[in-house]
């Protein structure tokens, strides 16, 4: 029988405890013991790990967070490490590794299984930008507390007729804006697929107050990039012309996590600037950051975290390797973790006309 391990990388996700302990309650009884790496690969590096029985993992499911701790740890970026980490995963001796992340740790994943080790990827992000899902878990959560959040803020706007720039997260991707944004009725939504056009956004402002709606909620995605003096109706990416000014995205101090990612934050902040000194509006802005990824997970996500665990240790009991599970539709299906990370999947255009539409 199998010697399976488990850990979590990257940002933390309401629903991991749910797939730790799916995966652990399904591999125990076919007679496997359970590892779990704590803090992701710096675990593996630093070969620290605890054992996963039955009691370790109970009372966990509706836990936020991941009891295994998680970490940025990025294996590949000194060759010393690199080895080390082969090291350990052969000292351990692993006959499966389950690696719960995003894009970066299912990136070492899928290396790692290119290399022959035994791989099974779980993909997850707040930010649902992964391929090769319809969705990850974690999500539902964060577009729940952000729309709550909205809700709330609508009735302080409504008193002080003022207007409000709700900044999310979604580093590459608007999918909780979106979600949210329309789920709590903003007026804009600001992504990082389409450049903000500030103009437009103080236009639609102005048509509410001619309707008399003296108060504005609109909804920024951390990532959104910023075109201050955007004058063409093209859609440039970071870093090209967009008439007079660079679009760029607005950056917290310029730090970087071991995967080179920069830290992004205040575009709320910079937009409700410009709407305040176009209009003269008392403009605030608020920042929702890591509330959106703390607390209880939904239903929704203890049950997709649930059935990805199960799916994960079937695949791990199958030497199934190279694969990741995979939400198709109402169905959870093994895919290639290759694909997972081949390209991140941006926002629906369809729900951006939406949006657009219900601007007007
Ligand atoms: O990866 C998900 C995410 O929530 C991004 O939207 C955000 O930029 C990042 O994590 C921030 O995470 P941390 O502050 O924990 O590094």
């Amino acid at each position: 029988m199998g010697r399976f391990g488990i850990l979590t990388g990257g940002g933390d996700a309401p629903g991991l405890n749910a797939v730790i302990r799916a995966f652990v309650r399904r591999s125990l009884p076919r007679g496997h013991s359970v590892l779990g790496i704590r803090h992701g690969w710096k675990g593996l590096l630093e070969r620290d790990t605890v054992p996963l029985d039955r009691e370790a993992i109970s009372g966990i499911l509706h836990r936020g967070g991941t009891v295994l701790g998680t970490s940025r740890t990025n294996p590949y970026k000194k060759p010393e490490d690199e080895r080390r980490l082969k090291e350990s995963f052969r000292a351990i001796g692993l006959d499966a590794l389950v690696a719960c992340g995003g894009e970066d740790t299912l990136g070492v994943a899928n290396r790692l299984a290119g290399e022959g080790f035994p791989l099974v990827g779980v993909p997850k992000t707040i930010d649902n930008d992964l391929s090769g899902t319809d969705v990850t878990f974690g999500f539902d959560t964060a577009v729940s507390i952000a729309t709550e959040a909205i809700d709330r803020l609508h009735s302080t706007a409504e008193s002080h007729d003022r207007v409000i720039v709700v900044e999310v997260m979604g580093r590459h991707a608007g999918w909780i804006a979106t979600y949210s944004g329309l789920a709590g009725g903003a007026d804009a939504i600001l992504i990082p697929e389409v450049p903000v056009r500030i103009e437009r956004v103080v236009e639609a402002i102005e048509r509410r107050r001619a309707q008399g709606k003296n108060f504005s909620i609109n909804v920024a995605a951390e990532g959104a990039l910023h075109a201050p003096a955007h004058t063409t109706d093209e859609e440039p990416r970071s870093g090209e012309s967009a008439g007079a000014a660079t679009v760029r995205s607005v950056l917290k101090d310029g730090a970087t996590d071991a995967f080179g990612h920069v830290a992004l934050g205040g575009i709320g902040e910079t937009i409700a600037s410009e709407i305040k000194k176009r209009t003269g509006i008392d403009t605030r802005s608020v920042v929702l950051g890591h509330v959106q990824r703390g607390g209880t997970p939904t239903a929704r996500d203890r049950f997709l975290g649930t059935l990805f665990g199960v799916a994960a240790a079937d695949l791990a009991h199958a030497g199934e390797f190279g694969r990741m599970t995979a939400l198709r539709g109402e169905r959870v299906v093994p895919g290639p973790v290759a694909e997972g990370v081949a390209k991140l999947k941006t926002g629906d255009p369809r729900l951006r006309e939406v949006a657009e539409s219900l601007l007007r």
